[in-house]
């Protein structure tokens, strides 16, 4: 048998109603927020996520999906969103628009990472950005966005963790007080670390091994330049002033290298092992670093395969979207013609209408309607035709009724309890 490749999932069911759920409240609060949506290509020339993702982080030294393809081009399979927005913004000309932009994008990434509960290697991101503004505000609004999503998704228990990762100017002088640093503690370090320390000194900090030797290490805000540091301070007087928690974490540096200034991150507290629910941050240099003008900008993703498990998690359950509202079930040939108008005007009425189209006895035919959740069943045979009536069956009581054509609409949706209008 083919199986589904390791770390890629099957959605269906009961489980793309939560998809459906959180996708909801995406395009609601996108919309509230105003951003609009982008859409980008799955796979994109390598050297796109080698330059902008940095060549010597985890994602692009060790879990891209890199091929060629057949005219010998190498592609990889996007592993995160900002990248490709960055890309697209310079190829299209998005400074034309004006500024700030606001972006946002849903959609499948791939790393190569060991899979595990919340961790896959076909996962997918919620992300948003703001291009073009290089004030605090932009990040506020980011931050806040963030917070409201998680909110917005019935999420109660999480932390807000917030630090700054410098910029050009000041990251080398810390740089190099880390590496004083560690340069004594190398044979305490684990061997991902001692690799980091020539290459991506940073990661050293937040490096779950070596926490206890982190404790101690030198603090970035003892290094941040006048601009950062009068960045940051800002940023956390507008958390304050309206009221969003948050925790300072200095040892929050992110994977990917193109963060400047600020760094944040949303974690579960219920969620254990992978509990990052979504990370961001700004990224000045980004855009002229892959060949635009320098345009800061500032972002977050979200993981909604981690959120999902996390609404499991914390029993947090959508509605009964998915399920129809009304079972069509026609017991002889003549009503099987008559079955698809009815539920043509039922459907006009904005019923969500299920017709059994299996031969089998009206038995049966109740038993998959019930499986599927239908609460009211309309069973339709040659009498009911003849007589202009429908017969109409309460799934959760079993009480069943003959009533008139004209009057069916008017009694499902007292059935329902929906409120529609017209009959
Ligand atoms: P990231 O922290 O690498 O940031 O990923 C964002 C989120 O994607 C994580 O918080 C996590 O929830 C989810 N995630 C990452 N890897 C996996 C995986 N293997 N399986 C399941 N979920 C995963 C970025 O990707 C940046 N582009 C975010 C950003 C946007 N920064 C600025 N703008």
């Amino acid at each position: 048998m083919i199986r589904r490749i390791k770390g890629t999932q099957d959605i269906y069911m009961e489980e793309i109603t939560y998809w459906h759920y959180v996708e909801g409240i995406i395009l609601d609060l996108t919309k509230k927020y105003a951003f609009q949506e982008i859409r980008t290509p799955i796979f994109e020339a390598t050297q796109l996520f080698k330059r902008s993702v940095g060549e010597y982080t985890d994602v692009v030294q060790k879990e891209m999906y890199t091929f060629e393809d057949k005219g010998g081009r190498s592609v990889t399979l996007r592993p995160e969103g900002t990248a490709s927005i960055a890309r697209a913004y310079i190829e299209n000309g998005f400074i034309n628009f004006g500024s700030p932009l606001k972006l946002f994008y849903v959609g499948p990434m791939f790393r190569y990472e060991k899979p595990q509960a919340g961790r896959l290697r076909q996962f997918h991101q919620f992300g948003i950005e703001t291009l073009g503004s290089e004030d605090p505000e932009a990040d506020f609004e980011i931050i806040d966005f963030s917070v409201n999503f998680v909110k917005a998704l019935g999420i109660n228990d999480f932390q807000l963790l917030i630090n700054s990762v410098g910029c050009e100017k000041c990251r080398p002088e810390y740089r190099k007080a880390l590496k004083k640093y560690y340069s004594g503690k190398l044979d305490r370090i684990c061997d991902d670390c001692k690799k980091r320390y020539e290459t991506n000194i940073l990661r050293l900090l937040d490096c779950d091994k070596d926490r206890e030797i982190a404790k101690n290490a030198p603090s970035i805000h003892d290094y941040l330049c006048a601009e950062c540091s009068e960045h940051f301070d800002k940023l956390i007087h507008l958390l304050e002033e309206n009221d969003i928690d948050f925790t300072i974490d200095e040892s929050l540096v992110r994977g990917l290298d193109y963060y400047t200034k600020t760094a944040f991150e949303i974690k579960s507290n219920t969620l254990g092992g992978q509990d990052q629910i979504l990370g961001g941050g700004r990224y000045d240099g980004l855009i002229e670093q892959i060949g635009g003008k320098r345009v800061p900008a500032v972002g977050f993703a979200a993981g909604l395969d981690r959120i999902i498990l996390l609404l499991k998690k914390e029993k947090i359950v959508p509605g009964d979207k998915e399920k129809p509202d009304i079972a069509v079930l026609a017991i002889d040939e003549i009503a099987k013609k008559e079955s698809f108008k009815i539920a043509e005007y039922l459907r006009e009425k904005d019923f969500s209408v299920f017709i059994d189209v299996v031969n089998r006895n009206v038995g049966n035919k109740l038993k998959h309607a019930s499986r599927i959740g239908a609460p009211i069943s309309i069973i339709l045979g040659e009498n009911e035709i003849k007589s202009g009536e429908i017969s109409i069956k309460n799934m959760n009581s079993g009480e069943q009724k003959n009533i008139p054509m004209k009057e069916a609409s008017t009694y499902l949706m007292g059935m329902l309890k929906k409120k529609k209008v017209g009959n």
